[in-house]
């Protein structure tokens, strides 16, 4: 790295704001926006499902997310030194801990996952998956998962692709990737939900999508599997936001970044929602199809189009990017701790990290197949169980650390600085937010769902 790649503070920087608009984007937008939300909306119900989702992110996500990025820019440190330097010897470093511990269960499922993504890349690159699958794609997908070897060699090239850009550090490796594919994939994805409306599964699609069934709402899970969405799909609670924000410039104004970086995930997620469902319904699928919803829905909207199997490769191909630019900021997270808490070089830890994060993610390979008997939290295989307890009760306690951090355990004027609102009445309505809205509407959801575990 050289010189002019570090700020006054001898910390590496984003050299220009919109290059850290998109790798905050880059860690929002990915799997959880494609493959994890349309199989949780499709399993609770939809639109009711879409609506209380986006109340969550309106009045929890981004109230947190503003807060994430003022911490690590303030203090200019990782998830667990920035609570160290802002507030010395007080038990809000937890939050820090939780969110290391968070990076660790998260990027070991979320490998598995998007080496399957890399699996149907090559699919269409070599055409096998465009003329095998007589036997239906369901089959083709359940036969993959379930064999041993072929997903863990898949889950490792992930991986090592991930720890070698986060070994080149953040502006060369993550800034760059970021610049041209995200904006690429939006436009596939928008191409794809305009060509899956024709597709004759329309008018049950959007229904599913957008006319909510208010019966659902009687289901204490969906709150549940709302807030766990929510917080996975924007990158929250576990302080990858708070590495990123310490990477950026004083210049910079937060309250703007967050509010366009949390639209751009809620419209991927819902123009996602828009290509998936009306293609379940026209297939003769159903939207509580699970994990694998849209490892079989894609492949069938492709064999229907003109051109699919340069479009099956394209798709499949931007979506293990957008999986790459969330994965490195998840090995982020705890590069960064590690690098300062070792004293390693960046290389070293992020081998050595990375290299952890693969074998713990074994299990939850093998748990599709040779391992499916073993079942931990409610009856869910350990991918399922892992992504519970990471996804729905970690990285909501974290972001209810981080609200209370912000909201009562930082000095006023020091918390509407560090945000760039100064003493504006949107400011106000924030420390609101964060004070009492965001913290008892998660406590509330955890009080609800104690039933279900
Ligand atoms: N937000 C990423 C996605 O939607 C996943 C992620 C979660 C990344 C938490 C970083 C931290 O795919």
């Amino acid at each position: 790295m050289s010189q002019r790649d570090l700020g006054q503070n001898g910390r590496e920087q984003w050299a220009t704001k919109i290059g850290f608009m998109l790798a905050a984007m880059g860690s929002a937008v990915g799997l959880g926006n494609i493959w994890r939300f349309s199989y949780v909306a499709g399993e609770n119900g939809g639109a009711a499902f879409l609506l209380i989702y986006i109340a969550m992110i309106l009045l929890i996500g981004i109230p947190i997310m503003l807060a994430e990025f003022s911490i690590g820019r303030r203090a200019q440190s990782d998830a667990v030194g920035s609570f160290e330097t802002l507030a010395p010897k007080k038990p809000w470093v937890v939050a820090g801990f939780l969110g290391v511990a968070s990076a660790f269960i998260i990027l070991s499922f979320y490998g598995v996952i998007a080496g399957w993504t890399m699996k149907y890349f090559t699919g269409y690159l070599t055409g096998g998956l465009w003329s095998e699958p007589g036997e239906g794609y369901v089959d083709y997908f359940v036969n993959f998962i379930t064999s041993p070897l072929q997903p863990l060699l898949w889950q490792f090239i992930f991986m090592a692709l991930t720890v070698g850009i986060v070994f080149v550090g953040v502006k060369k490796g993550i800034e760059k990737a970021n610049v041209i594919l995200m904006p690429t994939l939006a436009i596939l994805l928008i191409i794809l939900a305009g060509y899956s409306l024709t597709l004759g599964g329309a008018s049950e699609g959007l229904a599913f999508l957008f006319s909510p069934d208010w019966s659902v709402l009687a289901e204490p899970g969906i709150y549940l599997a709302a807030l766990g969405q929510a917080f996975f799909s924007l990158s929250l609670g576990m302080g990858a936001l708070i590495t990123y924000g310490s990477y950026l410039s004083k210049k910079e104004q937060l309250p703007g970044a967050t509010a366009g970086i949390a639209t751009m995930d809620t419209l991927f997620a819902v123009i996602a929602g828009i290509m998936i469902f009306p293609a379940v319904f026209a297939f003769g699928g159903e939207p509580s199809d699970g994990v694998g919803l849209v490892f079989f829905t894609l492949p069938n909207i492709f064999e229907s189009m003109p051109g699919g199997v340069i479009v099956g490769l394209a798709f499949f191909f931007l979506l293990a990017a957008a999986a790459l630019s969330s994965a490195i900021s998840l090995l982020e997270v705890a590069v960064a701790y590690f690098i300062r808490k070792f004293g390693w070089t960046r290389k070293k830890t992020a081998l050595i990290i990375g290299g952890l994060i693969f074998l713990l993610g074994v299990p939850s390979s093998l748990g599709q197949g040779l391992l499916s008997d073993i079942s931990i939290i409610g009856g869910r295989d350990i991918l399922d169980s892992l992504d519970f307890i990471a996804s729905n009760i970690f990285l909501p306690l974290g972001g209810l650390m981080i609200a209370l951090f912000a909201g009562w355990g930082w000095k006023k004027a020091e918390v509407l600085e560090a945000s760039n609102f100064g003493s504006s009445t949107l400011g106000a309505i924030w420390l609101f937010l964060l004070k009492f809205v965001a913290p008892v509407a998660i406590l509330l959801v955890f009080l609800a769902s104690i039933g279900i575990l």
